[in-house]
């Protein structure tokens, strides 16, 4: 079938809006009607080639919709079932089968590697191939997934445009919490970095009992809005020189846990330096090269550093757990897809210049970055 999608041709370039072909599912696949598809850092991320991804390509992968079509072994979904879709795996690896999806021994070829599980693409333009992106490339009209990648959304009243980031955002930086860091009740912990993984880490330690949640970011807006969403402090790293000395003053000496999100190596750095003795620190960016002292900022004080992908989530369990706790807060405005690369600016993709669309307080609105599936102009409720 025909349909138009938003192609990233080569590295950096904007977006283009294009007719490309999409091929029907294959046995164990669905085709999905997008109603709207989150806008990660990640796609930005992989748009720059930060993170190697073949292109051309469609990116997006925090895509919702409609199932429009079945493969011939499907049972799970049928025509007309919303869903939101996530990660690609493989289900028949070692880490697969021992429920951790999200550390799926293929996870970089299946998401990262352009093609789908079989080694083809779904997506092609005058015959040629179109790589696809986490086997979704959801900035599109429609997308073909893996029917194991797909959630059904149960609750008839959300609106589809309000949810997709679930599928990646929302689970990482809420499950990094609730799934993997676990923190105890009136403990502490910091989120560096106040975008979606960060902020919905911030409301996961507000369910999860932390005492005190500290914001840090570079933007005041965005600190305001942590605050709105339940960090108890809020830091401007800008005009806070020593931020570890700053946190272990609010905690009187040092946060249990910390998370880093903004992918910044000497962020990560702080977000170590600002726990106490046994802290953990997560690191949920996608960071380069860092440069630790072991002894003096990680061993010394019986640390850890561990990385979080997709929050630990299994979607198909984990998306209705989040979904019934922070759908009041999920964000409400999207964009129309031909609006994509204001989307990325405000995403800050061009040099982090500006905020991301303009919230809607009185709606208690989380920001994120959100596209259409349709052309059509105008916005989401
Ligand atoms: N681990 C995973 O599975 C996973 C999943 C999704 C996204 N990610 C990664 O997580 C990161 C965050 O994604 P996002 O979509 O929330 O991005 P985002 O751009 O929405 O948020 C990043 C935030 O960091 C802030 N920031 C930038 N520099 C800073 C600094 N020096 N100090 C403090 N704050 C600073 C920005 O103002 C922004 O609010 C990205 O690196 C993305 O690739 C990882
Ligand atoms: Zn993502
Ligand atoms: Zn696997």
């Amino acid at each position: 079938m025909k349909m138009k999608a938003a192609v990233t041709w080569n590295i950096a370039d904007p977006f283009r809006i294009e007719e490309v072909d999409l091929a029907e599912p294959k046995d164990d696949e669905i085709l999905v009607k997008i109603a709207a598809c989150g806008v990660c850092h990640t796609d930005t991320a992989a748009r720059r080639q930060v993170i190697p991804a073949p292109l051309p390509a469609v990116l997006g992968h925090e895509g919702s919709g409609t199932v429009e079509a079945v493969g011939r072994s499907v049972r799970e979904f049928s025509v007309g079932d919303r869903v939101v879709m996530s990660f690609g795996f493989c289900g028949s690896c070692r880490n697969c089968l021992s429920g951790h999806q999200h550390a799926c021994e293929n996870f970089n070829a299946i998401n990262f590697g352009g093609v789908m599980p079989d080694g083809t693409t779904r997506i092609s333009k005058d015959g040629k191939p179109i790589h696809s992106f986490f086997g979704q490339s959801g900035f599109a009209q429609y997308a073909v997934v893996s029917a194991a990648s797909a959630v059904r959304l149960p609750w008839k009243d959300l609106d589809l445009k309000v949810v997709a980031p679930l599928g990646c955002g929302i689970q990482t930086g809420a499950g990094a919490v609730l799934n993997r860091l676990r923190p105890e009740f009136g403990s502490g912990i910091v989120v560096f970095g106040c975008g979606a993984v960060g902020m919905s880490a911030i409301m996961a330690a507000r369910i999860s009992g932390c005492e005190r949640i500290i914001a840090v970011d570079i933007k005041d807006s965005n600190l305001d809005l942590a605050v709105e969403l339940g960090a108890t402090h809020a830091i401007n790293s800008m005009n806070t020189p020593d931020v570890a000395a700053a946190v272990k003053e609010i905690t009187g000496g040092g946060a249990e846990y910390s998370i880093d999100t903004t992918g910044i190596p000497s962020s990560v750095k702080n977000a170590l330096a600002c726990l106490r003795f046994l802290g953990t620190c997560a690191v949920l960016g996608a960071t380069g090269d860092i440069t630790l002292n072991i002894q003096q900022e990680l061993m010394g004080e019986a640390k850890s550093l561990i990385g979080i992908v997709e929050g630990d989530a299994i979607p198909k369990l984990y998306s209705e757990a989040v979904q019934s706790q922070t759908h009041r807060v999920l964000p409400r405005r999207a964009l129309p897809l031909r609006q994509n690369d204001r989307i990325l600016s405000l995403r800050g993709d061009k040099h982090r210049v500006r905020r991301t669309p303009q919230r809607q307080r009185d709606q208690g609105c989380a920001h994120h970055g959100m596209i259409h599936g349709t052309e059509k102009t105008g916005t989401a409720a």
